[in-house]
């Protein structure tokens, strides 16, 4: 069964899939990003996240190609975004850092093109410190070359955000964020979306996630009674209660799976609706936690957290 996803409506006209499929991970097999795309894609997905940092965007390319030459999309009704990294924040490194990223992707164009962090560094990871606004030009000038459709800013705080949208041409209309039950950012998410930048979560199932082992009270979200009787209430898992809690309030999500049953899973939360009550339920998890703390760039200039 293919199950027909709904789309959020962006700033600049675009439409965007609000559960699309994450594609980073520490370790993967070969072939694993490839066929995870293919087999998404076949039950429905139509958005895909990667970022030239996932040194993925060969596989995640093929498993679109494959889709399109089964017959089962055309590039058309995909949504693909990738990312900016940070070691290409100057303004003439930008197209190129994008013509880059397509040529691996088997692309002629991507639907959102993010600027992956507010930091910058030079190829040892030393501290550049460019002002992301003129990392901004950049940006705006691959998307008048047609090489992105829409631009998008990830990890940007609100002060960040700020700077970039008094500077902007062409705002950015996405900023993917973490969110989660243990972070659950509505002030952040508020804030964005009073000046039309709509908040995307990802890392959107925290602490469910096994790949998580690092945080001490790690099991609360698997194993508290009342998460689980809202996902007994509904016939669901904690998971889709989670992922549903963050559509409904028009956050889009990306869970990232390899696992078949989890993808088909992460994609079938829209036959349910929480109510106020269970929607405070997960609400009550929040701890301001952060699953990706990226405390190896805390010391650099532009740091967001
Ligand atoms: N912009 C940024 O800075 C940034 C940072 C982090 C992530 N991201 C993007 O966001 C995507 C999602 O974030 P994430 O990968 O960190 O975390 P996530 O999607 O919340 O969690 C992924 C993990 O959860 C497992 N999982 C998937 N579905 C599940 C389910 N229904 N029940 C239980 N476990 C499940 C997966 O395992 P299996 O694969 O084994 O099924 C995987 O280990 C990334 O893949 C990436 O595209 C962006």
């Amino acid at each position: 069964m293919v199950i027909e996803v709904p789309r959020i409506q962006l700033s600049n006209g675009q439409t965007m899939p609000v559960v699309g499929l994450g594609t980073y991970a520490r370790k993967a097999e070969p072939g694993q990003y490839r066929q995870a795309v293919e087999s998404a894609i076949e039950i429905g997905y139509r958005h895909i996240d990667t970022a030239s940092s996932y040194n993925n965007e060969v596989e995640v390319g093929e498993g679109i190609a494959n889709a399109i030459k089964r017959g089962l999309v055309t590039r058309e009704d995909l949504f693909v975004t990738t990312k900016l990294w940070n070691d290409n924040h100057a303004e003439a490194a930008v197209v190129p850092a994008l013509r880059a990223s397509l040529a691996r992707l088997g692309l002629e164009y991507v639907d959102l093109y993010f600027v992956h962090w507010p930091v910058s560094v030079d190829a040892s990871g030393q501290d550049t410190g460019i002002d992301f606004r003129e990392t901004w030009r950049g940006m705006e000038e691959a998307a008048r070359l047609g090489l992105a459709r829409g631009l998008g800013v990830s990890n940007y705080n609100e002060e960040q955000l700020q700077l970039l949208l008094d500077a902007a041409a062409a705002p950015p209309v996405v900023n993917q964020v973490e969110v989660n039950p243990t972070l659950t950012q509505h002030k952040l998410v508020a804030w964005c979306r009073q000046r039309g930048v709509v908040c995307a979560a990802y890392t959107p199932l925290g602490l469910l996630s096994d790949a998580r082992p690092e945080f001490q009270d790690k099991d609360a979200l698997k194993t508290d009674a009342a998460l689980g009787r809202v996902a007994e209430q509904h016939g669901k898992t904690r998971a889709q209660v989670v992922l549903r809690y963050l559509v409904q309030r028009s956050i889009p999500v990306i869970p990232k799976s390899f696992t078949p049953s989890r993808l088909a899973e992460n994609l079938d939360i829209f036959s349910f609706e929480l109510t106020p009550a269970e929607m405070d339920v997960v609400d009550s998890y929040n701890i301001d936690h952060r699953c990706v703390p990226a405390t190896g760039f805390a010391k650099l200039k532009n740091y967001p957290f």
